[in-house]
């Protein structure tokens, strides 16, 4: 797996304004149960970004991750295309998305960029594809239900 570690002083403005809208984000996280605070935004297709931040509920499997809460945002604001991810977590280290989020992202781009920071910009970069090779793919599951519902 190449996690590719980046200076962010080098990056260009979309990317640099990208990871720094997750690290705002990251503020208004909701961990009274873990104090993990994440901040994640998403950029769409059509350049916008939007943000998310953890919330955790006191039923703890209710909580959503942030990237999760950003993409769900940039849907409900008529987005369906994503281009690039960021997500800052705790820690001296750059932490990668959870497996749930990967799936979900996976359905909203293809080809997209996974960057990944501390509070402190030490950043790394991966392709989804190559942090998630094989994902569910929507178009299958819709062939099978359709082929389901047609033979019923
Ligand atoms: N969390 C995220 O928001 N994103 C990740 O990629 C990993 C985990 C959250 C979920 C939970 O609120 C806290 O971090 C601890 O797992």
């Amino acid at each position: 797996m190449s996690f590719e570690r980046v200076d962010f002083a080098q990056l260009d403005s979309a990317d640099r304004a990208l990871i720094d809208a997750a690290r705002a984000a990251r503020a208004n996280a909701s961990a009274p149960y873990s104090g993990f605070c994440v901040g994640a935004a998403v950029r769409t297709g059509s350049g916008k970004i939007v943000p998310g931040c953890n919330v955790e509920i006191a039923s703890y499997s209710l909580t959503c991750c942030a990237e999760r809460v950003a993409v769900f945002s940039a849907v409900s604001d008529g987005e369906r295309a994503i281009e690039a991810v960021a997500v800052i977590c705790p820690g001296q280290v750059p932490t990668a998305p959870c497996g749930a989020c990967r799936q979900v992202l996976s359905e909203f781009g293809s080809d997209m960029t996974v960057w990944m920071a501390t509070e402190d910009y030490v950043v790394e970069r991966v392709s989804l594809a190559e942090l998630f090779p094989a994902s569910l793919v929507p178009d299958e599951v819709i062939a099978a239900i359709r082929a389901r519902h047609a033979s019923s």
